[in-house]
């Protein structure tokens, strides 16, 4: 009788402290979120641009805007910086070109707007004193699965 009771107390113990351990959300931060959604897709954007597909470029030009906003939107302030107006001041502008240039179907502004969003990129991390981070533009796939040229007519 006395041993159930002790195995009862283990029992009660041992799930309320698997309770204490659950992990809170993850949470990724600024690196995390720049590695994992807005650096695929700005080399994605630059790659569907480079192979003139310009239905998938505007797909990926929409999704690198919406990662943008995701980062802005979950980390408002980083080290004191106000991350809304950085955004406002670099990448807004050539990611509003791109998508013009894009509607046009235009190659040299696309290349002329994707250097431009390339810079706006490392002026941000200047801004943010991070001038070692650069960003350029793609000059191979990191996806080797995915075709990112035409191929419908
Ligand atoms: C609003 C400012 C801002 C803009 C705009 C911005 N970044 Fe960043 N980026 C940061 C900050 C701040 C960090 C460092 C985060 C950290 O260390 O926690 C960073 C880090 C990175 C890193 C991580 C570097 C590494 O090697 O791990 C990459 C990659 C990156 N950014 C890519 C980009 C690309 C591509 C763009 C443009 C499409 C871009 N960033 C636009 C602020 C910005």
């Amino acid at each position: 009788m006395k041993s159930t009771l002790v195995v009862l107390v283990l029992a009660v113990a041992a799930s309320s402290a698997a309770i204490a351990q659950t992990p809170p959300p993850y949470q990724p931060g600024m690196g995390d979120l720049m590695v994992m959604i807005v650096q695929p897709r700005h080399l994605k954007l630059g790659l569907a641009g480079q192979a003139r597909n310009w239905d998938y470029a505007d797909y990926a030009q929409h999704e690198l805007e919406e990662s943008l906003e995701a980062v802005e939107k979950h980390i408002p302030t980083w080290r004191n910086l106000d991350i809304a107006q950085l955004m406002a001041s670099t990448v807004k502008q050539p990611l509003e070109e791109i998508e013009k240039a894009v509607k046009a179907r235009n190659a040299a502004a696309f290349d002329a707007a994707y250097r431009q969003l390339t810079e706006a990129c490392n002026a941000c991390h200047r801004s943010t004193n991070l001038p070692a981070i650069v960003i350029k533009v793609p000059d191979g796939s990191a996806f080797p699965n995915q075709e990112f040229r035409v191929t419908r007519p």
